[in-house]
C-alpha cells in the first residue's frame, strides 16, 4: 500500500513538473520530424487477422462470443510466415517515414510478451512468441520512426468497464494477475495502474518515437487519467509524439478516413484504410483504387497533413497481394513526384488554382496537382512574380504559357494561362511546377477598373 502511494505521489509530482515545463519551442522541437514526415504506414495485426470478423468490434457488437473470438482466433494466429524485415523493406520502398503497429487493440490481445496479462502473443496464441520486438527492430533498422498503437480500453480486462457483452469473468481474473497489495484497490484504480504499467513496459522496451492511442471516447480525461498519462510519457521520453486520442492531451489531430476540408491549426495525420477494414478481412473486396489513395495523400499533404495508410496482414504474417500492389503503385507515383510531396509545403488558398497545390521551401515554386485529364488549358490566378518556367514533373517537358490581362500599374498580376492541349498526363495525378524568378506573393484583392487603355 505504502509503495503504491509513493508511486502515485511521484507520478503526480513529475506531472506537475512536466506540465509546467513544456514551452511552444519545446513542443515544436518535439514535433519536428512529424511535421517533416508525409507518409506513415499503419498496421492492424492481432487475433482478428484470422480474417472473418472486424477487429475487436465484432465482440463488442455481440456478433461473436468472447470465447470464439479470443480463444478461437488465437489458434489461427501462427505468425509462421512473419518476416518483418520484408514488411519494413516494402514500406521503405514506398516512401514511408514512419510505421505505427497495434501493440494491443481494444480486445486486449498484446503482441508483445507483457508481464501484466496472459493474453499476449507468447502465452495466448499459436505464434507462441513475442511478435512485437521483431517489428520494432526491423522498422528502426530500415531507418523509419517507430510508432506504437495502444488501445486505452481493454475489453478483456476484468477490472475494465463499461463492457456490454458477456465474458467469462472468473477466467479473466486469472489472466490479468495483480500484486497482493492491490487487493483493496478499487477495480478502476487497478485498471489505471495496469494501463500505466503496460505503457511503461512498452516505453522501456522500445523507446517509441510516437504513441498512437485509441478508444479514449470510452472515458473522460480525468478518468483514464489522460494528463497523468501524457506527463508520464514525457518523463519517460521527452521526445515522444502523441496522437490526439488522449482526450485533449494529444499533440496532433487524428482525423479518420476523410481528409479535413479546412486546414487544421496544428499538425495532423489522416488515417485511412485501403478497403473498408482496419484488420485483414477475407471478404472485404471493397478496395480503393490507387488513384483514390494517391489523391487522398495529395489532399492531405497540400493542407500540411500526413497520410497514415493502413495495412492488415493475415494471421500467418503475410500481406495480401492486393495490398502490396496498392502500396507499390503509390510508391511508384510518389517516387516521381517526391519533390512536390515530400519537400512540398502546404499550398496556396483555394481560388488561385482549381485544385490542390504545394509550395517549395524557397517560396519560388508552386506545384499544381491535376487530378483529371488535361483539357486545353489551366489557369493560375493572383500570383505576383515573374514566371521563370513551367514544367511537368513526370516527363520534365515545358508547358507553354502566357500572362493574360495583367494591370501592373494597379499591382494586379494577371492570369497565368497554361496550354496543356498537347500535354500527356502522368499516371493517376499529374504535377505541374510553376517556377518564379524570385519568391512570389499573392494578390488577394477584389479587382480594379482599368484606368489606362492603349
Ligand atoms: C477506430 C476503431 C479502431 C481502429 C481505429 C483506427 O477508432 O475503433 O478499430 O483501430 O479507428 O483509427
Amino acid at each position: 500500500m505504502k509503495k503504491s502511494i509513493i508511486l502515485l505521489l511521484s507520478i503526480l509530482i513529475t506531472t506537475i513538473a512536466v506540465a509546467q515545463k513544456e514551452t511552444t519551442e519545446a513542443y515544436n522541437e518535439r514535433m519536428e520530424w512529424f511535421r517533416e514526415a508525409r507518409l506513415g504506414i499503419f498496421i492492424h495485426w492481432g487475433l482478428y487477422s484470422e480474417g472473418t470478423t472486424s477487429e475487436s468490434w465484432a465482440m463488442y457488437h455481440k456478433s461473436i462470443s468472447w470465447s470464439d473470438y479470443m480463444e478461437g482466433k488465437a489458434s489461427v494466429f501462427t505468425a509462421e510466415n512473419y518476416h518483418p524485415e520484408e514488411w519494413a523493406a516494402l514500406f521503405k520502398k514506398v516512401g514511408a517515414d514512419y510505421v505505427v503497429m497495434t501493440s494491443k487493440h481494444h480486445d486486449g490481445f498484446a503482441l508483445w510478451d507483457t508481464k501484466y496479462s496472459k493474453i499476449n502473443a507468447k502465452d495466448w496464441s499459436a505464434a507462441k512468441r513475442d511478435v512485437y520486438t521483431p517489428y520494432v527492430d526491423a522498422v528502426r533498422k530500415a531507418g523509419m520512426k517507430v510508432g506504437v498503437y495502444y488501445s486505452l480500453c481493454d475489453w478483456s480486462h476484468p477490472d475494465y468497464s463499461p463492457i456490454n457483452f458477456p465474458r467469462p469473468e472468473k477466467k479473466l481474473r486469472k489472466l490479468y494477475p495483480y500484486p497482493k497489495m492491490q487487493t483493496y484497490w478499487t477495480k478502476w484504480s487497478r485498471f489505471q495502474q495496469f494501463n500505466l504499467n503496460q505503457m511503461k513496459e512498452l516505453f522501456d522496451r522500445y523507446q517509441p518515437d510516437l504513441i498512437w492511442f485509441d478508444g479514449d471516447w470510452e472515458h473522460k480525461a480525468d478518468e483514464w487519467p489522460s494528463r497523468v498519462i501524457k506527463d508520464s510519457l514525457l518523463t519517460w521520453n521527452p521526445n515522444i509524439v502523441v496522437n490526439s486520442r488522449l482526450n485533449s492531451y494529444g499533440d496532433y489531430n487524428t482525423p479518420e478516413q476523410d481528409p479535413p476540408i479546412k486546414t487544421p491549426e496544428r499538425p495532423w495525420e489522416l488515417c485511412l484504410t485501403m478497403n473498408e477494414s482496419w484488420g485483414y478481412q477475407k471478404d472485404d473486396n471493397d478496395y480503393k483504387s490507387p488513384k483514390f489513395l494517391i489523391e487522398t495523400f495529395v489532399r492531405s499533404v497540400a493542407k500540411g497533413g500526413n497520410l497514415l495508410l493502413d495495412v492488415g496482414p493475415k494471421a500467418d504474417g503475410t500481406i495480401e497481394q492486393r495490398q502490396i500492389d496498392l502500396l507499390e503503385e503509390i510508391g511508384a507515383w510518389y517516387h516521381i513526384h517526391e519533390e512536390a510531396v515530400r519537400y512540398g509545403q502546404p499550398g496556396i488558398p483555394y481560388g488561385h488554382f482549381d485544385g490542390e497545390t504545394t509550395l517549395s521551401a524557397d517560396g519560388k515554386s508552386i506545384y499544381l496537382f491535376c487530378m483529371g485529364k488535361f483539357n486545353q488549358m489551366l489557369t493560375l490566378r493572383g500570383i505576383k512574380g515573374e514566371v521563370q518556367n513551367i514544367t511537368m514533373l513526370h516527363n520534365k517537358l515545358d508547358v507553354p504559357f502566357k500572362i493574360q490581362d495583367s494591370t501592373p500599374w494597379n499591382d494586379i498580376p494577371g492570369i497565368i494561362v497554361m496550354d496543356v492541349s498537347q500535354a500527356e498526363d502522368a499516371r493517376y495525378v499529374s504535377v505541374i511546377k510553376v517556377e518564379f524568378k524570385e519568391p512570389f506573393s499573392l494578390y488577394r484583392g477584389i479587382g480594379h477598373g482599368v484606368e489606362l487603355n492603349d
